[in-house]
């Protein structure tokens, strides 16, 4: 019995995974001394971008000085609410996270403004009308990366007169950048009638699930010229898939993906991915400046935008040993 209770305390704090570092105490800093504490509401560990975006957050609060309480919502929205009520009912100075999905957070948001603890998104945004609602925005421009991602396509198949068949992997349902991703690449190649969408369905943005679907895909199509996946780990699933089916990925399949890890920058240096999109894990640092301006009452924009890149598969070699994730 005492075994069982055991176990089950320890997964709930394994769920809950927090962690503290930095050197402030619980809520009591509130910026004065540079000391804060910060409740941080991760999505989960669901690609190689999530896991360089955590350790950056938790490698920038213990430079800053910032008392980091950090939990892995494990892509479950419940989850994430709950932790970000947790932080409010222990007084945090502010509680900084990633939406799992964008909409249906205004209570909880609510709940933080009323009790005076301010809150800052990171990565990928909410829906609410009420802005009062967070002091900032700090992440990716994810509509511009699927931009990118069609005027890419566009430009390789500028003189193809046939139709050129694309599958999409859909990142998670409902979250930003599976929003944003898909609107700006349909934009983009919508001008053109021979781009055609044959097959649209999420992947998770995890590798098992863009292997799944792919193989799902290469079922019910035989003639896919183009693979756009939102991002690397769903690229690499589906890569597994198509040499599965016995396909040459880069070759008989192009194959565009978002973020540029250092797995998926090795599999564009391979021949294997043509072109990747950069989206930037690493705001650990960014954030940790504006959760100290918020806490001390300082103005900050309202949206921080991330700088990002473009890889071919040239560059990708050039770069690819100072890959830091
Ligand atoms: O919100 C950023 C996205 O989330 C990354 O592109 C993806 O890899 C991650 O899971």
């Amino acid at each position: 019995m005492f075994k069982r209770i055991s176990a089950l305390v320890l997964a709930g704090l394994t769920a809950m995974s927090v962690a503290s570092c930095g050197g402030g105490s619980g809520g009591s800093g509130g910026g004065g001394d540079g000391s804060i504490t910060m409740g941080f509401a991760q999505v989960g560990a669901e690609s190689g971008w999530r896991t360089a975006n955590t350790k950056s957050v938790q490698d920038s609060a213990k430079n800053a000085g910032v008392t980091l309480k950090f939990s892995d919502a494990q892509q479950k929205q419940e989850n994430q609410i709950k932790a970000i009520r947790s932080y409010i009912q222990q007084k945090v100075d502010v509680i900084a996270f990633s939406p799992v999905v964008e909409s249906g957070w205004d209570t909880v948001l609510k709940e933080a403004k009323d009790a005076k603890i301010p809150v800052i998104l990171t990565d990928r945004a909410v829906d609410s009308k009420d802005t009062s609602l967070y002091k900032t925005f700090l992440g990716s421009d994810f509509v511009e990366e699927g931009k990118k991602a069609g005027q890419w396509l566009v430009q390789e198949y500028k003189d193809a007169k046939d139709p050129v068949n694309i599958v999409e992997l859909q990142g998670t349902t409902g979250s930003a950048p599976a929003n944003d991703r898909k609107a700006g690449f349909a934009q983009v190649i919508g001008a053109d009638p021979k781009f055609k969408v044959i097959a649209s369905q999420t992947g998770d943005f995890t590798r098992a699930k863009g292997k799944e679907v792919m193989e799902a895909f290469l079922k019910s199509n035989p003639d896919i010229d183009v693979l756009y996946a939102h991002n690397d780990d769903m690229g690499l699933g589906a890569i597994e898939a198509i040499e599965g089916a016995g396909k040459v990925p880069g070759k008989d399949i192009k194959i565009i993906t978002v973020d540029a890890v250092k797995d998926g920058m090795q599999a564009l240096a391979d021949g294997k991915i043509n072109y990747i999109v950069e989206c930037s894990p690493l705001l650990g640092p960014q954030l940790m400046d504006l959760a100290k301006k918020v806490v001390k009452g300082e103005q900050v924009p309202a949206r921080v935008v991330t700088e990002e890149t473009t890889f071919t598969q040239e560059q990708a070699k050039q770069v690819l040993s100072s890959r830091q994730y």
